[in-house]
């Protein structure tokens, strides 16, 4: 299952995503933990130091042998070089599976022993100033975009991004790649006027989003997202004294967070695992084959200097492939 954290700076992405990546650890799923956001901070939201998260591999700084290994022998595709962030599978391109050993795991993710369980994370890289609104911090996101669209995954396994939420996301098709969007949002003007702009944006790509109420301090905030949100509004997490320890420099055990809390969090993984039943592998492969032919006639085919919709195999689609002779 494909998981992202979306929602305003503030609203509680980065501890909402590390508490339900570590809800899951904890119930002995495996989970790989990406941050994607602008702000990079899963790493120490999931307990690493500062200098163990500055030193995390970043997945923008090991693109080129990601594409040479995703690509395979898939002769659709002649290089990497060829490859840009949204070139899809074919027949003979390398998949992922969240259980496994693979390359791009040994470059890009490193394991983190939790208070119960373990996950392996990954990071697209700090953004600098400069990266914004420019090639380079797409390119550091496209990193995503492509492990998602060569990922095989499968129920009771889990991928958890923390994404940004703001239009940078909606530059290329990543949003597009979840099974489930979980759009957090405190009970706020702002915190709701992020969540219609997604859902603007997101409701003609069939994104399935879900709000998680953040920081909910009473019955009057609960109205209000009540009323603003309507029936997208799925759970509501409470302004939570463990993670206030947790910022002062505690290091709260799981089991010790709030039950109503934790009980938010089982909500969302029943959210999750309900949302595999939606699943349609054509439409996803349709879909990253559209923004595919749609990258490569805005800039990727200028900058290659080869017509890249020859790399679309129109056949293929994700997870709709005979199992490998190695698999069996
Ligand atoms: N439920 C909560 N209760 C108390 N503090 C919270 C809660 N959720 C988030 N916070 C605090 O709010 C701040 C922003 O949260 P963070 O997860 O970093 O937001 P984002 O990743 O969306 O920018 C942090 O200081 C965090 O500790
Ligand atoms: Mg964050």
């Amino acid at each position: 299952m494909k998981i992202a954290f979306v929602g305003k700076g503030g609203s509680g992405k980065t501890t909402l995503s590390a508490l339900f990546i570590r809800h899951l650890a904890a119930a002995g799923h495996p989970v790989v933990a990406v941050d994607a956001d602008i702000n990079q901070h899963l790493g120490p939201a999931l307990g690493l130091t500062d200098g163990q998260a500055a030193t995390l591999p970043s997945l923008g700084a090991h693109l080129p042998e990601i594409k040479e290994y995703l690509r395979g022998d898939n002769p659709l595709i002649r290089s990497a070089e060829e490859m840009i962030k949204t070139t899809p599978p074919g027949h003979g391109s390398r998949l992922l599976r969240i259980v496994e050993e693979n390359p791009v795991y040994a470059s890009c993710a490193r394991p983190i022993a939790l208070d119960e369980g373990s996950v392996r994370l990954m990071a697209t890289g700090a953004f600098t100033e400069e990266d914004l609104g420019v090639a380079c911090y797409h390119s550091k996101v496209g990193a995503v975009e492509l492990l998602l669209n060569h990922l095989l995954d499968g129920p009771d396994e889990y991928l958890v991004t923390d994404m940004t939420a703001g239009s940078d996301s909606f530059a290329s098709g990543l949003f597009t790649r979840f099974d489930l969007t979980f759009l957090v949002a405190e009970p706020t003007r702002k915190g709701v006027s992020v969540y219609r702009q997604y859902k603007e944006y997101a409701q003609d790509f069939d994104v399935h989003l879900r709000v998680v109420g953040n920081k909910v301090q009473g019955p009057d905030d609960l109205e209000f997202l009540r009323r603003e949100v309507g029936e997208d509004l799925y759970a509501c997490f409470g302004q939570s004294g463990w993670v206030r320890r947790l910022e002062r420099g505690d290091e709260p055990p799981l089991r010790e967070l709030e039950p109503a809390n934790r009980g938010v969090l089982a909500e969302l993984k029943a959210a999750a695992d309900a949302a595999h039943e939606l699943r349609d592998p054509r439409r996803y492969s349709a879909q990253a084959v559209r923004f595919h032919l749609r990258n490569a006639e805005s800039w990727g085919n200028a900058k290659v200097g080869v017509d890249l919709a020859t790399q679309v195999d129109p056949e293929y689609v994700l997870g709709a492939e005979p199992v490998r002779a190695a698999d069996v």
